[in-house]
């Protein structure tokens, strides 16, 4: 299967969350886990590589995909079907950009994880990304999380952006909230902290994950 973490703006906690998730679930299940760095930026890649140094097991490989050359992962169209057809928890961390290379992706990943927050811009770039996915007529599953989410904050427009982004998948009830201890995640583990930080989201998402396409993740 493919879970795709994206949504057209940068810094809203993408690969954060990918790298947690992955970290997440390779604790929680025995599939095996497979990570593919489709963002120029490498950030996902350079991190795992990075984190060599810390001489504890890697949890999963990171495979770069390339954007737009002759190398790319999805050479013919077959190779991401087996993707979504295996056993697999195949994860994708993406730019934050609208990009015809995303389109086969997007289109055929069983759930595209979005994050989000409540800033102006934040809501218009979603709102814009959705309306993406609508022309791709991708028909994966919508997840939205509310990321880096202060909660001393008053977030005046939450309510009606809630209702928006609720006809267009699902809202996972619990946020991440902004934790300093999410700055530092490496590709290896999770502490304590890092797990707490996360876990009633996770464990919401994998829920639904379950019960939409009937499988134990
Ligand atoms: N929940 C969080 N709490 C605090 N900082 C966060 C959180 N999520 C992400 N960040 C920070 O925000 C910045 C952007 O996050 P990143 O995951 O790189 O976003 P993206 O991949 O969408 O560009 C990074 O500096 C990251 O450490
Ligand atoms: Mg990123």
């Amino acid at each position: 299967m493919i879970i795709t973490f994206a949504t057209q703006k940068g810094g809203t906690g993408k690969t954060t969350l990918a790298i947690a998730f992955a970290n997440y679930v390779s604790g929680h299940s025995k599939r095996r886990i497979n990570v593919y760095d489709f963002d120029d930026q490498k950030s996902f890649y350079y991190k795992w590589t990075e984190d060599e140094v810390l001489e504890i097991p890697k949890l999963y490989e990171v495979t770069i995909v390339k954007n737009g050359n002759e190398e790319q992962l999805f050479k013919d169209f077959e190779e991401l079907i087996d993707l979504k057809e295996s056993d697999d928890l195949n994860v994708f961390d993406l730019a934050g950009a609208l990009d015809a290379n995303y389109s086969d992706l997007l289109i055929y990943s069983d759930f595209i994880v979005i994050p989000f927050e409540y800033s102006d811009i934040s809501v218009k770039s979603t709102l814009v990304f959705v309306n993406f996915l609508g022309l791709l007529e991708s028909q994966a599953d919508r997840i939205f999380i509310r990321s880096k989410y202060d909660k001393g904050y008053k977030y005046l427009n939450q309510a009606a952006m809630d209702t928006e982004i609720m006809r267009y998948g699902f809202l996972v009830n619990s946020p991440v909230y902004k934790r300093n201890c999410l700055q530092t995640i490496d590709t290896r583990s999770l502490t304590y902290e890092q797990k707490y930080a996360v876990k009633n989201t996770f464990n919401e998402l994998i829920e639904y994950i379950n019960k939409t396409i009937n499988i134990e993740l």
